[in-house]
């Protein structure tokens, strides 16, 4: 049956207006002043955001760390995403030391069966070789066109070398990387002597072991990197405001490559002062940073030093998380849900940014950098892909109230104004008042080529 969207407010990245949406099978038919309801489902936004579908960038769903398989699968990350308004979800698929891509590839299809919002996969490769070279053109013909590369992670750290030769490769392809900064022989040295001093085993310990440098180094080493392979490339959950004047300074002197910027919602709302109370919980890589850090991005996020927000969602129960030592801890923190929901209270409604940047970051340039041809934008043709937003209420998060298959919300105690009313997904009303419609109806979807934002 086709639906009408009446009486909201569309907000795209580039611009606002008020008007009715026409949806026929999975594609916007039509945008008008006005459009009758006759023979299709009529949903009223009357005071409502309509919003593009939110893209999540960053998810690890069922992943096994090697000590822990997190506490979300497709299932209930999904699920989870869809209520809190995100459409399509972009996962890690990680190969295997010794396994191919394809492998990787066929494990996450066989993960994702039954996901409630779309999907589609990184591939996070766990070491580049010749075999590695030929196997990205397969993977660029199933539609995966990103890649993820860790310099950290004994399982999957790759070296400088690799970097350089992935990045050349993925540019051929019309494909980009993404690459996780840390400095792994620095963080290791300071964990060693953490530990020597006897004291260093607490949470806040953590935050410690991984400084700001270690991450600022590791920024500045891969912008020269991409500058010598001359590919464009994306830092991931950039967390400090010293990475981010590495960023600064490449883009004050030099167009190309192009540096793109990933950050988290919890470095945009959360500090270190958490490792103090039940520090556990908030164990992730990066770590949580200084406030100054927190005002940098927010600062990086306004002037459009920002590129993305995507979550990391990588959640992990308080009992898998209860270890007395951090470096047991395993790394990473629920957040899917929230992330529409808590960017649209605390930048639209807080005051420091406006819709339209918010769906640029979490909606636009995530379509546009990955590939998403028809979508992330309302326009005629587009895929139904959307999500409407009600700022008439208010909520506070604990650690229960959240659809995430995990026991606490690093978020709890948050206030958060407005909340996601509905959401269309392929052309079907599937969440209506936090109440899931449909569930299972999320589909693969092989993206195309990166495109510059
Ligand atoms: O702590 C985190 N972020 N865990 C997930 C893996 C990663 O590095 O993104
Ligand atoms: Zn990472
Ligand atoms: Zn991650």
């Amino acid at each position: 049956m086709a639906i009408v969207i009446r009486n909201g407010v569309i907000a795209n990245a580039y611009g606002c207006f008020r008007a009715d949406i026409l949806i026929e099978n999975d594609r916007i038919a039509q945008i008008e002043s006005s459009i009758e309801c006759a023979n299709a489902e009529c949903i009223d936004a009357e005071g409502c955001f309509v919003m593009p579908g939110f893209i999540d960038t960053h998810t690890h769903f069922d992943l096994d760390t090697g000590s822990a398989v997190t506490a979300d699968d497709f299932v209930t990350g999904t699920r989870a995403a869809i209520l809190g308004g995100t459409t399509t979800i972009l996962d890690f698929a990680t190969q295997d030391r010794d396994g191919t891509l394809t492998q990787a590839y066929e494990k996450w299809q066989d993960k994702a069966r039954g996901s409630s919002c779309n999907y589609g996969f990184h591939m996070a490769m766990a070491r580049f070789d010749e075999s590695v070279s030929e196997e990205m053109q397969k993977m660029h013909d199933i539609g995966i066109t990103s890649y993820k590369l860790y310099m950290v992670y004994d399982s999957l750290k790759v070296d400088d070398g690799a970097i350089y030769m992935a990045l050349k490769r993925a540019k051929e392809l019309g494909s980009i990387i993404g690459v996780h900064c840390e400095n792994y022989d620095l963080l290791k040295a300071i964990n060693t002597e953490l530990h020597k001093n006897g004291a260093g085993v607490d949470p806040y310990s953590h935050a410690l072991s991984r400084p700001n440098e270690v991450e600022a180094e590791a920024v500045a080493k891969l912008i020269y990197i991409a500058r010598l392979a001359d590919a464009p490339v994306n830092i991931v959950h950039l967390s400090t405001e010293e990475a981010m004047l590495e960023v600064r300074r490449h883009r004050a002197c030099f167009e190309k490559p192009y540096i793109y910027v990933e950050t988290c919602p919890q470095y945009l709302l959360l500090n270190d002062d958490k490792y103090h109370d039940d520090g556990r919980r908030y164990i992730m890589s990066p770590p949580l940073r200084k406030q100054k850090d927190v005002e940098a991005l927010w600062d990086a996020l306004e002037d459009g030093n920002v590129d993305t927000i995507g979550t990391d969602h990588c959640s992990f129960t308080l009992a898998q998380k209860n270890k007395c030592d951090y470096s047991d801890v395993p790394n990473g923190i629920p957040g899917v849900m929230y992330r529409p929901s808590i960017m649209l209270s605390e930048g639209l409604l807080g005051g420091r940014c406006s819709i339209e940047k918010l769906v640029k970051l979490m909606s636009y340039n995530p379509a546009k950098l990955y590939g998403l041809t028809d979508r992330g934008e309302i326009k005629v043709g587009a895929f139904a892909d959307m999500t409407i937003w009600s700022k008439e209420s208010e909520h506070v998060l604990t650690d229960t109230n959240h659809a995430h298959n995990c026991d606490y919300s690093p978020y709890a105690g948050l206030t958060v104004r407005g909340t996601i009313r509905d959401v269309i997904l392929n052309g079907r009303h599937v969440v209506h008042e936090g109440e899931l419609l449909v569930s299972g109806s999320g589909h693969y979807i092989a993206r195309d080529e990166y495109t510059d934002l």
